[in-house]
């Protein structure tokens, strides 16, 4: 058998067609397997499909074997450096959570293994540095939720997906505590008040600008499901975040034709697209919706006339005078504004989580970001904010 390193530069040199590489990367796939490492960081470190990975495993210990948590040891000290650079599973982490609690001298030179503990206890800077990082982002309570804020999906028929379904490899691989989609996922162009009689408006279709947005949604959450279903066949804890849906000006094109259309009611509007039985709580069109101290809508009107606030971020959070995140402009827009409190208060203005062009926007207007934000430690009103860019998920979570 090769050693585990020959194997990597052998999988990374030869044609991947061959029927030796077939054999090769199943090898290491058992290898990494006895070593502890959970089958769906095998798949993403093998770059295979995750169904791929669990077959060879599945026939190889005929069924399926829960990764050995005690062999974690052999796993920091022969794991390939590029694994230690990327983000550890959360296994993993936990594990390395238990031994940083353990005291020196309660610590085995080998476990029942065989595994030098030594080498952990040394430690590298940088799984101690991991293992902070583990406590400050995870604690539950003690430090605060992360939150996903994605907006302005804009799915229609004509459009390419595979960008949700990087928004769904993250929400799969982060899982974060919160998911908010702040609205326009249903980009309704046959609805369009703006094409209306125009050529542009020809061949557009409600019932298909419906599918296109189920189907959109589908892929946006089905990383998600599959590790649910995973988690669940393997009686796992079942990742299962609060999910909440802020009604976006698109989606509310279907309540505003029903309004004009009294007969199609019931047929057509927001409540007929049934987000509900995707697993989001549903707030309506500008209504916000509270979470640890943000609000959050698809965006802020003044109350007196309707308008829609305008502006930098930094003078809407003035004007609002509470933290907030919306969508709706196709910005990345972060303002921090300390209170005479002590606390601090934030403004995200970021709406354009797609990839494609819009024809009306020209090319200097389509010259913007896109992408999601990530919240940490989102506690009373404040998070880091983190933004992600669509160029950065495509090279993390893209196949091709
Ligand atoms: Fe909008």
């Amino acid at each position: 058998m090769y050693s585990l390193t020959m194997m990597c530069l052998l999988f990374k040199e030869r044609d991947l067609n061959t029927t030796h590489i077939t054999r090769e990367w199943k090898e290491l796939a058992i290898t990494l397997a006895e070593q502890g490492m959970s089958w769906r960081k095998i798949a993403k470190y093998l770059e295979k499909p995750k169904s791929s990975v669990s077959d060879a495993l599945r026939q190889h210990y005929k069924g399926y074997v829960k990764p050995n948590r005690d062999l974690v040891g052999t796993y920091v000290s022969t794991i390939p450096s590029e694994v230690l650079e990327a983000e550890p599973s959360k296994e993993f982490q936990e594990k390395l959570l238990a031994l940083e609690t353990m005291k020196l001298d309660e610590v085995p030179v080998f476990n029942k293994n065989g595994v030098d503990m030594t080498r952990i206890q040394q430690g590298s800077d940088k799984i101690k540095k991991m293992v902070k990082m583990h406590k400050y982002n995870t604690l539950k309570g003690a430090i605060g939720k992360r939150l996903l804020f994605i907006c302005d999906t804009q799915v229609k028929p004509e459009i390419k997906r595979d960008y949700l379904s990087w928004i769904g490899e993250l929400i799969a691989d982060k899982q974060p505590d919160i998911i908010v989609h702040a609205g326009d996922h249903y980009d309704f162009p046959s609805l369009s008040s703006y094409d209306k009689g125009k050529a542009s408006a020809e061949g557009k279709r409600v019932k298909a600008d419906i599918d296109a947005g189920n189907e959109g949604m589908k892929v946006l959450l089905t990383p998600m499901w599959d590790l649910q279903k995973q988690q669940i066949a393997n009686n796992e804890e079942v990742y299962s975040p609060r999910m909440v849906f802020t009604v976006g000006n698109h989606e509310n094109r279907a309540d505003r034709f029903a309004e004009d259309n009294p007969e199609m009611q019931g047929l057509v509007g927001v409540d007929a697209l049934n987000l509900e039985q995707f697993g989001w709580e549903v707030a309506p069109f500008l209504t916000p919706v509270e979470i640890e101290g943000v609000f959050f809508a698809h965006y802020f009107a003044n109350p007196m006339t309707g308008k829609p606030y305008g502006g930098s971020a930094l003078s809407m959070l003035k004007t609002i005078g509470r933290s907030f995140a919306m969508g709706h402009r196709q910005v990345l827009d972060i303002a921090i504004r300390p209170t005479i409190d002590g606390k601090q208060q934030i403004g995200l203005i970021a709406g354009a989580a797609y990839t494609h062009q819009e024809g009306y926007k020209g090319v200097a207007g389509n010259n913007h970001f896109r992408g999601v934000v990530m919240f940490n430690n989102l506690k009373d009103g404040y998070a880091n904010l983190c933004p992600i860019n669509m160029e950065y998920l495509e090279l993390r979570y893209g196949t091709t």
